[in-house]
């Protein structure tokens, strides 16, 4: 845990203008500093720092925060490491964990192997480089082997491509000669011993591909065979250190990183050769999965960087189909995905070796298909009319899609397969509920909601979730006229803050946003405990979700009025003219959403009433909500109207 005081410490002195400045180039514009925005691709620009509020917001893709939120955003980094990211750069001292004398020992001695394996690895990625360079046997053998791939110079340096001499301990004796030691020299897994003890080198004879860590330290090697001997494997990898742990690195990442985040979307392909072929064609955004099958871990690496994936298949039946299962767990991590596939017999470096940059680029943008769709598809070909094999499918698509974690995709995702399927859509709905309910029912903290079984179809469901986004617009409408006038005087009230809450917990109008509905009840504790209001604990809020929902929020202008004229005629000011009033029209919009949403829910109940008496209840319900909308419509139609 760190202390509040030392996080307010590290934000106050942190300057939104200073970080910032650092990877945007800023301007001027008024009170503001206006740049080309870090999180996506613009030629004009829209990205705005306040350095009075200490806030950012890009009004092309939408991002804000304070300085830690850009900090989080921009380095992959969660809230404390952010923290210390910028304790760091301020030189602030950060409070170390106190730890007992033998995990320390333990750390040490982990943290001393780390940087013994580093150091070993870093003498290594340069031994290969210079041996396929400036070696004979690496020229000739190695070099020219990349060459005839297509590799150009250029491409072989920057991946750090080398070659590994066809002897027995060359690269093992050069080590021991520059003083490293043959037990860490084992452990990197470069050297091996024979059973009569002797060291030897572990790779001989192959090309050798370097793996980077996010910051790009070598941290492992791969080493690919030249001869076809179906004898040695192709690739030989390194061994699990404590630097690499296969399962959580893909290849290239630290080439990719800054792409995937400027274009927003990452290709995933199987080998080394794939990565490096695409960014010697200009596509920067790719990672290969190095030929397993993903990971949690590699997932949860991705979505630091990007929720979009478009998998490059190999061209052959057999490999499309062994990558499904992989693909399903990318959607039950709650991914976008997208496959393009290639022809028969290539893979995504043969063909882009083969069309050249622009030509691929261009195969690339218009074969990317919805892997879903893609799936749906392929399987349909597969089945013919075969109605078994039909019925097989249906069940395999529907588990496809109930992996989705998000119960609007899912929803989409059904209401364009079941036209592929020709299957009705309710079909779909309830098999895929039934399914997300037993995972749910097996497994109680996986976060998939079931859509609400209790609604008749689909239609409803819809409509709810569409609901709760509109929802949303009152919800920030509220917030934001917290955020803006606050702190103004209100009669009566020690300012708009306190005439806000009160007016929630008098009329027991109910907040959803879960952000929102946090604000509001740390407002309420803040409150009882001092008078003051003041925006900035908010801005500032340890809770980054909280910090970055109010600079959003605060980086936008008043605009309560469309809604309200489209949906109950009432004309009002223009928003900021009077905060009263502002306030007064955000408080009555969200009751009379509550309201809004109680009639439907009531009317839906209509269609499942089977008696008599149900359906009068449900009458009087109705007409009762009815009167207290115009009531409240009149209310605050009497305060608001001009
Ligand atoms: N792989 C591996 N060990 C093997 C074969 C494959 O680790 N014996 C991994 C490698 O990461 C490889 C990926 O699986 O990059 C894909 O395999 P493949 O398509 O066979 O290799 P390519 O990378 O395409 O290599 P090349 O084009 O040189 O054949
Ligand atoms: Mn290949």
């Amino acid at each position: 845990m760190i202390p509040r005081s030392k996080i307010d410490e590290i934000i106050g002195a942190a300057s939104i203008e200073d970080v910032v400045g650092e990877y945007v180039s800023l301007k001027k514009r008024g009170a503001n500093l206006q740049g080309l925005c870090p999180f996506h691709n613009e030629k004009t620009p829209s990205f705005n720092v306040s350095p009075a509020k200490g806030i950012y917001k890009c009004f092309g893709c939408g991002k804000a925060g304070n300085v830690v939120n850009f900090v989080m955003e921009h380095e992959h980094l969660e809230y404390i490491p952010a923290l210390k990211f910028l304790a760091e750069k301020y030189r602030i001292d950060w409070p170390e964990q106190q730890l007992t004398d033998e995990q320390l020992a333990a750390e040490k001695q982990r943290s001393s192997e780390r940087e013994s394996l580093q150091i070993i690895n870093n003498f290594a990625e340069t031994y290969f480089a210079n041996t396929l360079q400036h070696d004979e046997e690496g020229q000739t053998i190695g070099l020219s082997y990349f060459e005839e791939r297509g590799f150009r110079p250029e491409t072989i340096e920057k991946f750090k491509l080398g070659y590994s001499k066809d002897s027995w301990d060359h690269f093992t004796q050069t080590a021991i000669s520059q003083g490293f030691n043959s037990e860490l020299l084992k452990k990197s897994g470069l050297v091996k011993e024979s059973e009569q003890g002797k060291l030897y080198d572990a790779y001989r004879g192959r090309v050798m591909f370097t793996i980077h860590n996010l910051s790009g330290k070598p941290i492992a090697f791969a080493g690919r065979f030249l001869k076809k001997d179906p004898k040695s494997p192709k690739y030989v990898n390194s061994p699990e250190t404590v630097l690499y742990h296969k399962s959580n690195e893909l290849y290239g990442m630290y080439y990719a990183r800054n792409a995937i985040s400027k274009l927003g979307y990452v290709y995933l392909v199987e080998g080394y050769t794939d990565v490096i072929s695409l960014h010697q064609a200009g596509v920067e955004n790719v990672v290969a999965s190095s030929g397993t099958s993903l990971t949690e871990n590699q997932i949860k690496l991705i979505k630091r960087f990007t929720e979009n994936v478009v998998v490059l298949y190999d061209g052959d039946a057999a490999g499309i189909k062994a990558s499904l299962r992989g693909i399903d767990m990318l959607l039950e991590g709650g991914l976008n995905v997208k496959t393009v596939q290639f022809p028969e017999g290539e893979d995504p470096d043969s063909y882009c070796q083969k069309l050249g940059p622009e030509a691929f680029a261009t195969y690339l943008d218009e074969h990317k298909k919805d892997f879903m769709l893609f799936k749906t598809n392929l399987l349909l070909e597969d089945a013919g009319n075969d109605p078994i094999k039909r019925a097989q499918l249906v069940r395999e698509i529907v588990e496809s899609i109930s992996k989705i974690p998000d119960a609007f995709k899912r929803m989409s995702f059904i209401r364009e397969t079941s036209k592929l399927l020709a299957v009705d859509e309710q079909l779909l709905v309830t098999e895929s509920n039934r399914l997300v309910r037993t995972k749910l029912s097996g497994e109680a903290k996986t976060s998939i909601p079931p859509i609400e079984s209790s609604l008749p179809t689909y239609q409803q469901e819809l409509r709810e979730l569409v609901d709760v986004q509109h929802h949303d617009a009152q919800e920030k409408d509220l917030i934001r006229v917290l955020l803006w006038y606050g702190n103004q005087p209100v009669e009566g009230f020690h300012h708009v803050a306190h005439y806000i809450l009160h007016h929630l917990a008098a009329e027991e109008i109910a907040l959803e946003h879960p952000i929102a509905l946090a604000i509001i009840e740390e407002l309420n504790e803040q409150l009882s405990k001092e008078a003051e209001f003041n925006s900035n604990y908010l801005i500032h809020h340890s809770n980054p979700e909280i910090s970055k929902f109010a600079a959003d929020i605060l980086a936008q202008p008043l605009e309560i009025s469309p809604n309200w004229e489209r949906l109950y005629d009432i004309i009002i000011d223009p928003p900021g003219s009077n905060y009263l009033q502002d306030a007064n029209a955000a408080l009555a919009a969200l009751q009379l959403k509550n309201i809004d949403k109680m009639i439907r829910h009531n009317q839906d109940s209509f269609n499942s009433a089977e008696t008599d008496e149900e359906i009068e209840n449900l009458q009087r319900t109705h007409i009762h909500l009815k009167e207290l909308q115009a009531n409240l419509t009149h209310k605050w139609g009497t305060v608001i109207v001009k």
